[in-house]
């Protein structure tokens, strides 16, 4: 089965071409991530204007990059929550209009889902029940992939996402956004005991985040030395701020899997992308007899392969969708 599938939820807009769920047959990603760096971050309004300007030239490379056209594909999916709501709205509505020219089914697909979902592009042989941490610019979740389409949060941030923390704390740093990119390279050559950061820990329930204090900790340390003129070693900065990151996210992410008793662990979203979270991982899951599966680092930032690798799953499951499909800034990946 061949699905055309469709990603606008932030500031990529891309299109692929998936087969069965596991086989990429064309993927284009055009980012505009060089517009909104003038601005610091990603600008709504800017975001849908070049989503809608991107859409029609995308959605056909993909389809010629694949050697397909139209009469090929088998079902349209989309990417239709949680995410900037001007930005999505592009994505669904071409979706919908495809949809009903096309006589297409149409599925629509959650964000984190399909982020979980590069995985099975991956990792052909990686099937589902698993614990998965996402990890992404707006989220943090530990979730129970029970089935491909069942899943359930078993812990999740209380302030700020990973991605976000380390995207502030780089851009303290006066690193280009989205900084976490660069702050993971520069952090590759300090030394991750430079500075001593707190692990937040948040009372009651050991499997959830809190990222803000630790961010506010690393830009203090920033600004009073700034002050007092003192210079301090940026490479070791980032690599303490990363070590404390990945730290906060591996202990609770391994207790998880400890109490629940699973022993297949996945990591998904931008943030899975990390150098330091991806050897952590590696080594832990090795350490404790656990598999450990990450989708190829070309996979973990936006992209649309991912929608289709998802798509499929929610097909198979029933859920489709008509003309009245709507998009969402904000829905749980249980729904
Ligand atoms: O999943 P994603 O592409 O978009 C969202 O759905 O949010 O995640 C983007 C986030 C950004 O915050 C970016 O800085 C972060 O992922 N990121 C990283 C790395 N690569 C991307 N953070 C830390 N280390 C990386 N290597
Ligand atoms: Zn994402």
């Amino acid at each position: 089965m061949k699905i055309l599938a469709i990603e606008s939820s932030c500031d990529e807009t891309a299109a692929a071409v998936v087969e069965d769920g596991r086989k990429v047959l064309s993927s284009v990603v055009a980012s505009q991530v060089e517009e909104h760096r003038l601005y610091g971050g990603v600008v709504p309004e800017i975001a849908s204007r070049r989503h809608a300007e991107a859409i029609v030239p995308v959605v056909s490379q993909a389809l010629e990059q694949a050697n397909l056209t139209l009469e090929n594909i088998d079902a349209l999916a989309v990417t239709y929550a949680p995410g900037l709501i001007g930005a999505l709205l592009v994505g669904v509505n071409f979706a919908k209009g495809l949809s009903l020219s096309t006589g297409l089914p149409l599925v629509p697909v959650h964000h984190l889902r399909s982020h979980i979902a590069s995985n099975y592009i991956s990792n052909k042989k990686l099937k589902p029940p698993f614990l998965c941490l996402v990890v992404s610019g707006g989220h943090s979740h530990i979730v129970m992939v029970e089935d491909y389409t069942k899943m359930k949060i078993i812990g999740r941030t209380r302030d700020d996402a990973a991605g976000e923390a380390f995207d502030k704390a780089a851009r303290t740093m006066g690193m280009p956004y989205p900084g976490g990119i660069e702050l993971d390279k520069v952090a590759e050559s300090g030394d991750p005991h430079a500075f001593k950061l707190p692990r937040p820990t948040v009372h009651d329930a050991p499997y959830d985040f809190s990222f803000s204090g630790l961010k506010t900790a690393v830009i203090n340390l920033l600004h009073n030395s700034a002050q007092k003129g003192v210079e301090l070693n940026k490479a070791d900065v980032c690599a303490s701020f990363r070590y404390a990151v990945v730290d906060c996210l591996c202990t609770n992410f391994l207790k998880a899997a400890n109490d629940l008793n699973v022993e297949k662990l996945v990591i998904a979203g931008g943030v899975s992308a990390n150098s330091l979270l991806r050897r952590t991982l590696s080594q832990e899951c090795e350490k404790r007899g656990m598999k450990f599966y990450m989708p190829d680092k070309s996979l973990c930032g936006d992209n649309a392969a991912m929608v289709g690798a998802q798509g499929y799953y929610e097909y198979l499951a029933g859920k489709t969708a008509g003309a009245d499909l709507n998009a969402y800034a904000t829905m749980s990946i249980e729904e």
